[in-house]
């Protein structure tokens, strides 16, 4: 199901999960926004199969989560289904292994949290219309030198969606160390809870996305649009550190870029 089919006969998680009374419902969530902070949007969190292409530190520690939450997930890397067997057992179930082809054509939502020098890879026919999260971050020492990144003329976000020009690309989970996903998720309420940032260009992949940060233990703050998704990358004041939604704002608001004079 995508995004915007979401509405009436959305069906959430098919399954019932442990300690959640049966099966989890659809259900809503508020999303304060990093700059004009008015009413927040509610939304519904609806998707029932997740894809992941990576299934390295953070794809593996989405996967944990996505089963913890009901969720079938379909994982893919580079070297192919059955180098991944020790994860699908340890997952159990609700994952299997497959192509990254395969995890795209499967997931309603898919993650791409690949090395991003390899984002040229990721399939573009089975994602079109499809939220598609981005978790990826530029490190020239590993992806080599990205022109439009040193000049900041761009952003990996929109590298990725220039990719992917049919799909909703949200950019989340990239400024969290891959072990506080788990370690530091907490129920939706939990005072001084942490914030995750999303960017994205499209309202209703965001709203999918921000439905999915909850639900997986965490605050949301939405920086904006994919251009604007600078504010969280690798050295700004926003990445790594334990903040919550009030702290996240400050920090996006003081984030700058290098080349800014
Ligand atoms: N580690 C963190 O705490 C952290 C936090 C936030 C964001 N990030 C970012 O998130 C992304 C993933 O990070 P990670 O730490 O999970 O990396 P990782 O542990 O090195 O795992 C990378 C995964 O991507 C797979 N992969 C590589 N190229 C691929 C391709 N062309 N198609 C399909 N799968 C491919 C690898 O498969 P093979 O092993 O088979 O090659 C592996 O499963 C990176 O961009 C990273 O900068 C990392």
């Amino acid at each position: 199901m995508l995004a915007n089919e979401r509405a009436e006969s959305c069906p959430g998680p098919r399954r019932a999960v442990p300690g959640s009374g049966g099966i989890i419902p659809c259900y809503s969530v508020g999303i304060p926004d990093a700059g004009n902070s008015g009413h927040p949007p509610t939304v519904a969190a609806c998707m029932t199969t997740i894809g992941l292409i990576g299934a390295g530190h953070i794809g593996s520690q989405l996967a944990r989560l996505a089963v913890a939450h009901g969720y079938d997930v379909v994982v893919s890397n580079s070297r192919g289904p059955e180098t991944l067997t020790e994860l699908v057992a340890e997952l159990g179930e609700h994952a299997r292994a497959g192509t990254s082809q395969e995890a795209a054509e499967a997931g309603e939502i898919v993650v791409v949290t690949i090395p991003l020098k390899n984002i040229g890879s990721v399939p573009v026919a089975p994602l079109a219309g499809k939220v598609v999260i981005d978790t990826n971050n530029y490190y020239p020492q590993r992806d080599g030198a990205i022109a439009e990144l040193d000049d900041e003329s761009s952003t990996s976000a929109e590298l990725l969606q220039a990719h992917l020009p049919t799909s909703h690309v949200v950019k989340a989970f990239n400024h969290i160390a891959f072990g506080d996903l788990t370690a530091q998720a907490l129920p939706s309420g939990t005072d001084n809870r942490r914030a995750l940032v999303i960017a994205g260009n499209d309202a209703d992949a965001k709203q999918t996305v921000a439905a999915l940060i909850d639900r997986f233990g965490f605050d949301v703050v939405d920086v904006g649009s994919l251009a604007e998704s600078w504010r969280i990358q690798v050295g700004t004041p926003g990445y790594g550190p334990r903040l919550t939604v009030a702290e996240m704002t400050e920090a996006l608001s003081r984030a700058q870029r290098a080349t800014a004079s």
